[in-house]
């Protein structure tokens, strides 16, 4: 990548509107299957990098698109009337407390580019989703992070941030947390929301909700007008190639973002699966079943291999490679992994260079991940 300097050079005589965006990482993504296809000529691939559902969707889903295909002519609903009055029913809010987004990312920037300036601060986990520091760069914030307890939030520590950092507009928790898996109790967020000033945005990335049904906080935005709760349709409901999240907050702060936000920043195709998504109520319980049987059996393999994990609330799992042999590496150990055509995900990025997140897949998926891992452990 080029060095912030050379960035700088290049541009002149344009200068970005931060200084602090010339140090920004672009998102590693996971490596899109076909991308491996074309590099190493391998068909039968086996992607557990980016947290997606191995089932794949609601056969509700495919009618839902199927109808909308004849309408692409026509512009989406700018205001997402019908996905928006399920999503109220849903979740037991009013309409008017929910925005759309292009995803929950789109979500999370709406609210960084309403609320926080380039004179103010934002506070968030070490080991923490990497799109939070990101976000803090883009708007030429000052980034806290506060460093993790056992790899999850330390709220007590973060409350803390808060109060150090006067300036501070938002924090963000995910809960569960990606990449860790890790979850708070009720009891803490409560405590940590009522000790932080009213003025500062209290940003709950829920993104794994569906998992973990009892991480479900739901209940703090009728107490808290500054707590705002983002969700996706990208996990659980299997739709991440159509980019539709969606966020539940005061009525205030939902006008706001509905301001902020593209006036057709999800698609008609988006809006209809994800109404057809949320209706099939059958399809996440019995996605959440296979997650729950195939987590149970890794947790077992990785034991039998010797590899410790963090014990994860969502759809992955955070692996730490400490091995005797000199030369094995998690980056060794993925590199390995994707010749033989199996994606997982390295954690440089977030500090964990000697761990790797691996998204639960199938139960094929996962033995053909158990056996390529064995026979790159074993060297057999
Ligand atoms: C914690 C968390 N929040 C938000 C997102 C963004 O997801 P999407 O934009 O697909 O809704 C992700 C995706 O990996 C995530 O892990």
């Amino acid at each position: 990548m080029q060095s912030s300097q050379s960035i700088e050079s290049s541009l002149s005589p344009l200068v970005p509107a931060y200084a602090s965006i010339l140090s920004l990482a672009p998102y590693q993504a996971g490596k899109p299957i076909e991308e491996l296809t074309r590099e190493y000529g391998i068909s039968d691939v086996v992607k557990l990098a980016s947290n997606e559902n191995p089932v794949g969707c609601s056969p509700q889903v495919t009618l839902a698109i199927t109808e909308q295909l004849s309408q692409l002519a026509r512009y989406p609903d700018g205001n997402g009337y019908y996905l928006k009055q399920a999503l109220a029913d849903f979740n037991d809010v009013n309409v008017d407390q929910i925005t759309l987004g292009n995803g929950s990312d789109d979500l999370l920037d709406i609210l960084a580019r309403s609320f926080v300036g380039a004179d103010a601060a934002m506070v968030y986990s070490q080991y923490a989703f990497i799109v939070y520091p990101m976000l803090a760069k883009m708007q030429g914030a000052l980034g806290v992070e506060v460093p993790a307890q056992r790899f999850g939030h330390d709220l007590k520590a973060m409350s803390q941030a808060v109060q150090d950092n006067p300036h501070t507009k938002m924090v963000f928790i995910a809960n569960p947390n990606n990449p860790t898996g890790t979850q708070l109790a009720h009891k803490e967020l409560h405590a940590f929301v009522a000790s932080v000033p009213s003025s500062v945005l209290v940003v709950l990335d829920e993104a794994y909700i569906e998992y973990s049904p009892e991480s479900n906080n739901r209940a703090l935005i009728d107490e808290f007008d500054n707590v705002v709760i983002v969700r996706t349709f990208s996990k659980a409901y299997g739709l991440a190639g159509l980019r539709v999240g969606y966020a539940l907050s005061s009525v205030a702060v939902a006008d706001l973002l509905n301001r902020i936000r593209q006036p057709f920043n999800v698609s008609r195709v988006g809006l209809a699966a994800a109404a057809a998504a949320l209706a099939d109520q059958d399809f996440i319980k019995k996605t959440r079943l296979i997650n729950d049987e195939q987590m149970r059996w890794l947790e077992k393999q990785f034991d039998a291999l010797g590899l410790g994990f963090i014990k994860s609330h969502a759809n992955f799992i955070m692996v730490e490679i400490k091995v005797e042999m000199e030369d094995i590496t998690a980056a060794s150990i993925h590199d390995a992994l994707l010749k033989q055509g199996v994606i997982v995900r390295p954690l440089d990025g977030y500090g964990l260079p000697n761990w790797l997140r691996i998204t639960v897949g199938l139960a094929e998926d996962n033995m053909r991940l158990i056996d390529t891992l064995r026979s790159i452990l074993t060297d057999d």
